[in-house]
């Protein structure tokens, strides 16, 4: 069957000793993107990195680069994370009171314009702004830490969102990013899930990157 899916490993439990070692590893083991985590301490408590990290994995590999914004304010550094490589912006419904220019700046750059929510805002909230967006994360654990449990509570979430977009964009996918392992992964992919984001389960994988990249996709 041909493959209908995406994996985007997230760095945020990467070895960054080792940065663009661990970013070949996930590349030759079938990493499709690669998921950068920006935080502020502000919008999430957790502070993480920014531009000079992109900039650095840019550098490192041909992969797209996904980045999610989770910082208050973000249309203050769209350029900055354009310039630096991102192919991808997401952007969080929380934090963009005006997302419609939001996503059509990030366009304006040449990216790809992402949105998110969190597990506690429903679908509706989004709903006007799907035609300005080529992608769609579904956030299942509350943002600013790897290794949480997955939130199965958000999974008809994932759904009544595939529906929205079916009727409008069929072809925008829905990216899920939290808890996502080989116990979770089947049950956002039957719902309408496509791209997979996961940290632990690929970096810290006692088996190592590949094996934690091939235990999500015989999950799927
Ligand atoms: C959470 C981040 C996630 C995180 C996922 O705030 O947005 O991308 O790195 O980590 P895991 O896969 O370990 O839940
Ligand atoms: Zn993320």
């Amino acid at each position: 069957m041909k493959k209908d899916y995406l994996i985007s490993p997230s760095i945020l439990s990467a070895d960054f000793t080792q940065l663009g070692n661990q970013l070949k590893l996930a590349e030759d083991a079938g990493a499709d993107w690669f998921h950068i985590d920006v935080m502020d301490g502000q919008f999430v408590p957790n502070i993480s990195m920014g531009p000079f990290i992109v900039e650095a994995c840019r550098r490192a590999t041909d992969l797209p680069l996904d980045v999610h914004l989770m910082i208050k304010d973000p249309e203050q550094y769209l350029n900055s994370f354009a310039d630096a490589g991102a192919s991808n912006l997401t952007v969080h419904i929380e934090a963009c009171p005006k997302m419609e220019q939001t996503l059509k700046k990030i366009r304006e750059l040449g990216c790809k314009a992402g949105i998110t929510l969190n597990p506690a805002t429903s679908a509706d909230k989004i709903q006007p702004f799907l035609k300005y967006a080529d992608l769609v994360l579904v956030m299942t654990v509350n943002p600013g830490f790897s290794g949480q449990s997955f939130m199965p509570e958000v999974v008809p979430k994932i759904r009544e969102i595939r529906k929205m977009l079916d009727e409008i964009k069929p072809d925008v996918p829905i990216e899920v990013d939290g808890g996502i392992s080989p116990a979770s992964i089947r049950q956002t992919y039957e719902n309408g899930a496509r791209v997979f984001v996961a940290a632990s389960s690929i970096f810290k994988h006692p088996g190592g990157i590949k094996a934690g990249i091939d235990s999500l996709i015989e999950k799927i």
